[in-house]
């Protein structure tokens, strides 16, 4: 599959090369019971405030209007922790249900917001039509945003990078990151991203984390429709944040025989010398523990390197080792607003696109999948084929 020579590759910091698997310890559930509590308390909130508000603009009245959105917006929360244990198809159906109630309450949200401040300002409009009209448009967004996160786009961008081997030089590198495979995507999800990926063929495939969301899944499945994929350089894999809700351990058993390389925070030479890193998130997630990683993979300055690693997050780091390129997902690009706004303050230009930080740069894909709402508005479910060029001699 691959004709790489591997290199210089302790397993994990502390783990030498070939030795066992590493696993990790998964959630902390101190910090899941935090997370938990306040997702939903922010939900309850906002699920009774746009129920009164439906119910105070439009005249609908009835107890239908109260608890089945809170039974629909409310149900998410278990759905997601049941999801993390088992597998059934009423916990799938519950949460996919639950989750596009979600997306609804997100638009709803903005509905009634609005709804209020014409009726605080005094704006005359007749009001009971201005809500159902707002409302309305609430659930037509919501149908689209679910229409256009299922259907994936093909991004094509050319990067160039000082002293890329000649061998390189006007090939191609699938970028595919945040699958999130679990209760909304499954096997068939992975079965249209291969053959999109077969008939686009790439010269290597960089899967970028979150392949999993963290629900139970059939990794059979999964693993037999990434099987598939054909690359002649080889389809690489690190983790992200959702690869490790629980023990990552067993997703790497599941790629690796499907055919999928695992790069377990460890570099190795693509042909002709061109250097790929894989740092798994956790690790890449401790600032200390990253630049000792880095540091102790002996990165060459004067060859081309890309570092596949989930966040794009930390970047100092990888930027001080000299790495040329990071390829990274996790943002989603936020999906839909106002979660795109989000994530642009908190990851600022990196939160998408290809950007540079000094002798860096980073490739950020709004991922494949979705997380939590299945819906994308004003944001794309994308592969990123990659053609590389050479940038010229660097000695930096
Ligand atoms: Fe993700």
């Amino acid at each position: 599959m691959s004709s790489q020579e591997r290199v210089a590759v302790p397993a994990i910091d502390e783990t030498p090369a070939g030795e066992a698997v590493p696993g990790n310890d998964g959630l902390a559930p101190g910090r899941m019971a935090v997370f938990v509590g306040l997702f939903s308390l922010i939900l309850l909130l906002s699920t009774v405030f746009v129920s009164i508000s439906f119910r105070h603009f439009t005249g609908v009245s009835g107890w239908a209007s109260l608890v089945l959105p809170l039974l629909l917006t409310l149900g998410f929360v278990p759905a997601m922790l049941l999801g993390f244990r088992r597998r059934h198809p009423l916990i799938t159906a519950l949460y996919r249900v639950s989750a596009t109630a979600l997306a609804f309450l997100n638009f709803a949200l903005i509905a009634s917001i609005v709804c209020w401040l014409v009726a605080l300002l005094q704006i005359s409009a007749d009001s009971r039509l201005l809500a159902f009209s707002l409302y309305g448009l609430a659930a037509v967004v919501t149908g689209y945003g679910l229409i256009n996160a299922g259907w994936i786009r093909t991004t094509r961008i050319t990067v160039a990078l000082s002293n890329l081997p000649r061998e390189w030089r006007g090939r191609t590198l699938a970028l595919v990151s945040d699958v999130h495979l679990g209760n909304v995507r499954g096997g068939a999800f992975v079965r249209r991203i291969v053959s999109r990926l077969n008939a686009l063929k790439p010269d290597a495939v960089l899967l970028a984390g979150d392949m999993f969301d963290g629900a139970e899944v059939d990794l059979t499945t999964v693993a037999q429709a990434w099987e598939k994929l054909a690359a002649p350089h080889g389809v690489y894999f690190a983790t992200g944040n959702h690869d490790e809700f629980s023990d990552r351990s067993k997703y790497f058993t599941a790629l690796t025989r499907s055919g999928v390389r695992v790069l377990h925070n460890e570099k190795i030479d693509l042909a002709g010398g061109l250097q790929l890193i894989g740092v798994h998130d956790g690790e890449a997630g401790e600032p200390a523990r990253y630049r000792n990683i880095l540091g102790r993979l002996g990165i060459d300055r004067q060859r081309a390197s890309i570092l596949l690693t989930h966040q794009p997050s930390n970047l100092t780091v990888p930027e001080d080792a000299g790495v040329s390129l990071q390829v990274s997902g996790h943002t989603h690009g936020g999906q839909f607003w106002p979660w795109t706004h989000v994530v642009s303050r908190v990851h600022g230009r990196f939160a998408y696109g290809l950007n540079r930080l000094n002798s860096l740069q980073v490739l950020t894909s709004s991922g494949v999948g979705t997380w939590g709402p299945p819906i994308r508005v004003g944001t794309r479910s994308e592969i990123v084929l990659i053609t590389l060029a050479d940038a010229g001699q660097s000695s930096a």
